[in-house]
């Protein structure tokens, strides 16, 4: 069902900091911060050879991104996201075999524009897991 990782989302307190580190101290290749307001988030894209990292900061007031960091203002890993060929496909399985798909369990258009859905972390090793149709 999964396939490739697409990449891993880390929550930044302090996104500039954050680019800069990437960027400078690791090498990376860095995108210029794009605003996401639907979703509520401001993210820098960082590209590696075989995935991306997605630094993402709260944009606006509340949301889950806000929430997280007042759990953890050091910041941290929000999400690892893995692509599959079919998500409807995907959540009949997965909702078949007990998982929890947050929201109300239909996929939903992403950060990147294509079908994504959400699996519960108590479900999947205490780690938030996004699928994404590619
Ligand atoms: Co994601």
């Amino acid at each position: 069902m999964i396939g490739k990782l697409n990449h891993v989302a880390i929550v930044a307190p302090d996104l500039a900091a954050a680019t800069a580190l990437y960027r400078d101290t690791l090498g990376a290749a860095v995108s210029e911060p794009v605003d996401l307001p639907e979703h509520g988030v401001t993210t820098v894209f960082v590209e590696l050879p075989n995935t991306k990292i997605e630094l993402l900061h709260p944009l606006g007031e509340g949301g889950p991104i806000a929430k997280f960091l007042e759990k953890n203002p050091a910041g941290g890993i929000h999400h690892v996201c893995y692509e599959t060929d079919d998500i409807k496909a995907a959540a009949e399985k997965l909702k078949a075999d007990g998982m929890r798909v947050l929201g109300d369990g239909e996929p939903k258009i992403g950060a990147h524009g294509k079908p994504v859905l959400f699996l519960h972390p108590k479900d999947f090793v205490g780690t938030l897991v996004e699928l994404e149709q590619v």
